[in-house]
């Protein structure tokens, strides 16, 4: 059942492609310019009214959610809170029946993330469930909700939940977007085209696993890892060091590129590997002195960078290429090679990639 792959893991890496195209197969038509999104159409009114919306979940979801703020602050102008499921139902947060509740699971089964969706129930909010597992506890609890179709994942570590997680979000987000009139028709119609091309875009980095798998044998004994993003990548280094502690159990810490000044650079020396997402973008000239700083400590740069660049590559010891997307879009590509590099680091330092110590697929204790 692992369809000739050795382990679960890399099956589901290898499934974003197709499962990307599942989760918005009939629900994106580029051609014509439709987002249908059937749990989503009659509570249009509510997104687009609320005062701001809220999302909560835990983990890889809740990373997920993170790049979610940036897409939807950005597209369609409506203010994100990104909340920690089990943080946010402890604290008394306040919720009013003008928000909107957007629960992120994958399981549909997680424990806090389901206590967090009561309490806003509770609270009169409105709660939007986008889930992997049909017929899940979350979905029941939710007013509303969109799957993904990831289908089952069985590794552990998240991989293609998240992926198809940010397809479900950016399509909410572009909808919402053009019901509000905050983007233009040929940005809308431009974005519908390039997340058509996603699932090609992701091929694309996929090919570059044996380069990565070569970058995985040199740093494999590194004891700590540092992962650094910008903007609506940052939640993609979190993500990233989060895959590499998970099967690997090596330290590893994401950060915004910029607050390494604040602190994180004083851990830098020869020892440490720093991952940085350095694609195209307005951070670009920003992201490259980041690594010029890393450089001047000696620290081993480990780039993603986007399909012929020339300046990145200059600076960083090695280099994983992904396609060129628009900004937006760039979560999609960038995680793919964040996730091959911490299956092969796993793999080399023989530890069980699929069930990690420690670890259950669906927390479904608090
Ligand atoms: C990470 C991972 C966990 C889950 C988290 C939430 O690889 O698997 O961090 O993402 O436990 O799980 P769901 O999405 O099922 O609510």
């Amino acid at each position: 059942e692992k369809g000739g792959y050795d382990h679960f893991m890399l099956k589901e890496i290898y499934e974003q492609p197709s499962v990307i195209k599942d989760t918005y197969r009939g629900r994106l038509l580029a051609d014509k310019g439709i987002i249908k999104l059937g749990g989503l159409e009659e509570y249009i009114p509510k997104f687009v009214n609320a005062d701001r919306i809220i999302i909560v979940a835990c983990g890889t979801s809740w990373h997920a959610g993170l790049v979610a703020e940036y897409i939807f602050e950005d597209l369609a102008r409506i203010p994100v809170e990104v909340e920690y499921a089990s943080e946010f139902r402890y604290r008394n947060p306040i919720i009013t029946e003008k928000d909107v509740v957007i629960a992120i699971s994958q399981s549909g089964e997680t424990a806090d993330t389901l206590a967090a969706i009561k309490l806003a129930k509770q609270k009169g909010a409105f709660v939007y469930g986008i889930c992997n597992v049909v017929g899940s506890t979350i979905s029941r609890e939710t007013h509303s909700g969109t799957y993904t179709h990831a289908g089952p994942e069985i590794g552990v570590a998240s991989t293609k939940a998240f992926t198809t997680q940010i397809t479900v979000l950016t399509m909410i987000a572009l909808k919402l977007a053009k019901v509000k009139g905050t983007i233009s028709k040929t940005d809308y119609m431009m974005y519908l085209r390039e997340l058509e091309m996603i699932p090609a875009h992701v091929e694309a980095a996929l090919k570059s696993n044996d380069d990565i798998e070569e970058i995985a044998k040199v740093f494999k004994d590194a004891t700590n890892f540092l992962y650094l993003g910008r903007g609506y990548n940052f939640p993609v280094a979190l993500e990233g060091a989060l895959k590499l502690k998970e099967i690997s159990y090596i330290h590893a810490e994401g950060y915004p590129a910029a607050e390494m000044k604040h602190g994180p650079i004083a851990l830098i020396d020869e020892h440490m590997p720093v991952v940085v997402i350095a694609i195209n973008s307005d951070h670009y000239g920003k992201v490259v002195s980041n690594i010029e700083e890393i450089k001047a400590r000696k620290g081993k740069i480990i780039a993603v960078v986007t399909e012929g660049d020339t300046a990145v590559k200059e600076l960083a010891d090695y280099c994983m290429e992904v396609p060129k997307t628009p900004e937006t879009l760039t979560p999609l590509v960038t995680t793919i090679p964040l996730q091959l590099l911490s299956y092969h680091i796993a793999v080399m330092l023989n530890k069980n990639v699929d069930q990690p110590r420690n670890l259950a697929k669906s927390v479904t204790v608090e």
